[in-house]
């Protein structure tokens, strides 16, 4: 039976259900932890009759394509967001708020052709999230979960981070005008992703702990104080980072790919770019899920291990260490929604080293693309997947890099001058990466000590 006009217009647009007890509400506590038995939350549709087709009311999937397309030409700011273009498949604002937008989404599709060759597959593309406006693929979650901050007359956000939520955080609080608190762990975060957040008026606190601690002091300060949560056990953060998984299925034509990678740190994105997979299934958008598989790196594994000793079924936390900054957690908030995504589209799971890491991310970066170290784990990741043959050589592959190459500037810098791992234990190992070091050179103000460089070269090539 359909649902008749005044269930539809009696029933909330979208209500949260804790992932654990099924507990239903229609708000959270300041901490987004379900009082009940004190798991997360998720966003859910009532009105969706996603089992029996109805879909969206009103609105079967050719119309929500086309509508979805219509928009790319309209100049109204919500359009142009490339998150609130898919505003029918987010929670809804209360009328008189305007979202707070930067234009972020609308990323593009790269092919990567030298990784491509490297990994041994045919074609590879990554979508390139940190061509978002603060350079991270966290500013589409930000626009959601800010924008409700201040619908709710929230004065003060805050996060906790390793960088990236941060930055971005502070931007669109300073959009929307609210102040924002950045919790950080002290100088284990990038040096750009620290200035923006600085730039962009953020109260900054380094803290002498790393992220799960800097994680542990934020969660007792939102208890005690009134100040919105911006983490992204924030379920809102998350319906925001969604829309990065139907702009991609839009971008290929609503022809999934076979697979999608992407890291996992505190593994909020993958947890919702599965959402959203799963939601354009039920909703007839496309046919069939692609594998959604995430990639640790071996120093900050807690995810990876959890899968593979315990079946998916318990975390057990590590102290986290990896110079994939971003990436450095050892309690992931959401690995249970993480691990169903896993389970719905027969995803899997990987490690690599700080070596793979930082060879994959200067293969990005001669693909003319870049990176910085947290994305690069996908291309790494592919290499190992397609040895095993989880990845066939044929296959459609798309890696979502998550941040932009001059986040981390120094990480890049010292690659390319060989300084990496020097002093640490893998200098050893680090000889593999000499094909892809470029030192800048110190050369004489003239002419002919550039041309004996470029002869060098075209001599070595030639020889
Ligand atoms: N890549 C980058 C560039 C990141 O900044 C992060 C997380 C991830 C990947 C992992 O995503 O946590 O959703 O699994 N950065 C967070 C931050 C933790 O505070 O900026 P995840």
């Amino acid at each position: 039976m359909n649902p008749t006009a005044s269930d539809v217009t009696s029933t909330p647009a979208s209500r949260l259900r804790c992932i654990n007890c099924g507990n239903v509400a229609d708000h959270a506590e300041q901490d987004f932890r379900c009082p009940s038995c004190g798991d997360l939350f998720e966003v859910f549709y009532p009105r969706w009759n996603a089992s029996r087709g109805a879909g969206v009311p009103g609105l079967d999937s050719q119309s929500l394509k086309q509508l979805w397309r219509d928009r790319k030409t309209s100049l109204a700011p919500a359009d142009t967001s490339g998150v609130w273009r898919f505003r029918e498949v987010l929670p809804d604002l209360k009328p008189g708020h305007e979202p707070i937008t930067l234009r972020e989404g609308n990323t593009p599709l790269f092919d990567l052709p030298r990784c491509a060759r490297s990994a041994g597959v045919d074609t590879l593309q990554a979508k390139h999230q940190g061509m978002n406006p603060t350079a991270s693929f966290k500013d589409t979650g930000m626009t959601t979960a800010a924008s409700f901050a201040r619908q709710e007359n929230f004065r003060w956000v805050a996060c906790a981070s390793t960088g990236n939520t941060s930055a971005s955080m502070a931007a669109y609080a300073a959009r929307g005008g609210m102040r924002s608190l950045v919790l950080i762990p002290e100088g284990k975060i990038s040096w750009g992703k620290l200035s923006q957040s600085l730039d962009y008026g953020a109260v900054t606190c380094q803290l002498r702990t790393d992220f799960d601690g800097c994680v542990r002091v934020l969660n007792d300060l939102v208890r005690r104080k009134p100040i919105y949560l911006l983490n992204s056990v924030n379920p809102y953060r998350l319906e925001g980072q969604k829309t990065a998984a139907i702009e991609l299925l839009e971008q290929l034509s609503w022809e999934p790919p076979d697979h999608i990678i992407v890291p996992g740190g505190n593994l909020g994105n993958s947890s919702a770019l599965g959402k959203a997979l799963i939601e354009m299934k039920d909703l007839s958008l496309i046919s069939r899920l692609p594998k959604l598989s995430v990639i640790q790196a071996e120093g900050a594994n807690p995810f990876f291990r959890s899968i593979r000793e315990h079946g998916g079924k318990q975390l057990i936390p590590t102290e986290a260490d990896t110079l994939a900054t971003a990436i450095r957690i050892g309690n992931p908030a959401s690995w249970k929604k993480a691990q169903r995504v896993l389970e719905a589209t027969q995803g899997t799971v990987e490690q690599v080293s700080e070596i793979e890491i930082a060879i994959a991310k200067a293969e990005i970066g001669s693909d003319g693309v870049g990176c910085e170290p947290a994305s690069a784990v996908t291309s790494a990741g592919l290499k190992k997947l397609v040895r095993q043959g989880f990845v066939k050589k044929n296959e459609r592959i798309i890696l979502v890099l998550t941040g932009h190459v001059l986040k981390d500037p120094e990480f890049t810098l010292k690659f390319h001058r060989g300084d990496l791992f020097v002093g640490s234990v893998h200098e050893k190992e680090a000889v593999a990466m000499v094909d892809q070091q470029r030192a800048p050179l110190v050369l004489d103000a003239n002419t002919e000590s550039v041309i004996r460089v470029l002869d060098e070269l075209e001599a070595k090539k030639s020889s």
